[in-house]
């Protein structure tokens, strides 16, 4: 039996639009990547969404916006050490200087009892990520952040679907990033999205995604409706020639936001059955307590069903790898669960960071590990998964 990672699901709806998009001449951003970014803010229940290439865009547009709004080139933002390597180089991609704090290992998400100690003249803003789709702890951190005049980024990659104390995920910050890449909840093969209620915040990324252009409007006559555009000259000159601040190039096509119309209309199912996976497959991990632990679901919150994560324990007569690799000869494709950016990613080594100032990130760079949980995995892959689980440990015990 073959358990993938990730699953892409493509509806008729999106196979039509793709079909109608090539069939106009127009695949470059326009009246479909809006209807997205329409069908995504009325999702998450925010004014403002801006579609993107990729979730790394959409962590490091969502800080060059900050630019706009009093921060400077190297001033500090405050992320969680353990994260996908995206929320770090992000940060440094977006001209900022990474921070990094410890996470929790029961929550594998930044720790908020270290992030005070971490604030500096020079911070500007917080980044929490949604790690696994486990809220982050965030009235304690939106509490620091207003005490500091600090702006709150949550990096919602993995959280779509989440709730944390009544709130979407992702509306709780000043702004969210999500990736859309095909792995994720949502999809549009490769993709990111930023929310935001601040209409501002939404102009400044309009303008970022697209080199930094003066023309920044919410719906574009020219892209959307190929029609005539009354501002383009009204300054006396061409302001989509006018570049305001330095950008990006990073817009979404119509064809990934086809995809992404469709994956949204499933969203209901999507997620329905992403979260029977996960609750299913977290109550039957628990069998392997001794050995193995997982994140758990407080009764104030709602998981985002982005994967299941597993930490191997300190007296476990067996390493990571070794479960790795016999899941990975047994079918079951699997995932590190990420690595300590400062300290166990040879990337950042430039920071000068050392081994050991990260405990918990690093025990769970080097024993945890996370399986897919998507919607084309049934009751009996669970089944398969678990077994094969037990078969490995009894072969170890
Ligand atoms: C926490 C986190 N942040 C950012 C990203 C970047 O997203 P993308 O791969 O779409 O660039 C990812 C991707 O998986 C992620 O898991």
């Amino acid at each position: 039996m073959e358990l993938p990672f990730g699953t892409i699901s493509i509806t008729q709806d999106s196979r039509r639009l793709i079909d109608q998009a090539l069939d106009s001449g127009r695949v470059s951003n326009g009246k479909y990547v809006r209807q997205f970014e329409e069908d995504f803010a009325s999702l998450t229940g925010t004014k403002e969404a801006v579609a993107l290439s990729s979730g790394t865009d959409a962590d490091a547009l969502a800080l060059a916006v900050l630019y706009d709004f009093g921060a400077e080139r190297g001033d500090e933002i405050i992320i969680p050490a353990l994260s996908f390597v995206a929320t770090g180089n992000s940060v440094l991609q977006a001209g900022f200087t990474p921070v990094f704090v410890d996470v929790e290992r029961n929550t594998l998400n930044i720790d908020p009892a270290l992030i005070e100690n971490k604030i500096t003249q020079r911070t500007r803003a917080i980044m929490p990520v949604h790690l696994m789709g486990k809220p982050a702890e965030m009235d304690t951190i939106n509490e620091i952040a207003k005490r500091h005049g600090l702006f709150v980024i949550e990096d919602a990659a993995e959280a779509h679907g989440a709730v944390y104390k009544g709130r979407n995920v992702g509306t709780i910050g000043d702004m969210a990033a999500y990736s859309l890449y095909l792995a994720h909840i949502i999809t549009t093969i490769e993709g990111g999205v930023v929310t935001t209620d601040r209409e501002d915040f939404a102009d400044v990324l309009r303008s970022l995604r697209c080199h930094g252009r003066a023309c920044k409007c919410k719906v574009c006559v020219v892209n959307t409706s190929s029609g005539y555009c009354k501002k383009r000259f009204a300054q006396g000159r061409d302001i989509r020639f006018i570049f305001e601040r330095i950008g990006y190039s990073c817009k979404m096509n119509e064809i990934e936001a086809a995809v992404g119309i469709g994956s949204l209309r499933m969203y209901d199912r999507i997620i329905g059955k992403r979260r029977h996976n996960l609750i299913t497959m977290t109550e039957r991990l628990a069998e392997f307590d001794e050995y193995i632990t997982t994140i758990h679901e407080e009764e104030y919150e709602t998981m985002g069903p982005h994967a299941l994560p597993m930490i191997v324990r300190e007296d476990a007569p067996f390493c990571r790898d070794e479960l790795t690799d016999y899941l990975d000869k047994n079918g079951i494709d699997t995932r590190d669960l990420f690595a300590s950016m400062p300290t166990q990613c040879p990337g950042f080594s430039f920071l000068g960071h050392k081994l050991g100032e990260f405990p918990q990130a690093e025990y769970i760079g080097d024993n945890g590990l996370h399986i897919g949980v998507h919607q084309n995995l049934s009751d009996d892959h669970i089944d398969y998964f678990i077994d094969m689980v037990a078969k490995f440990i009894r072969r170890r015990t």
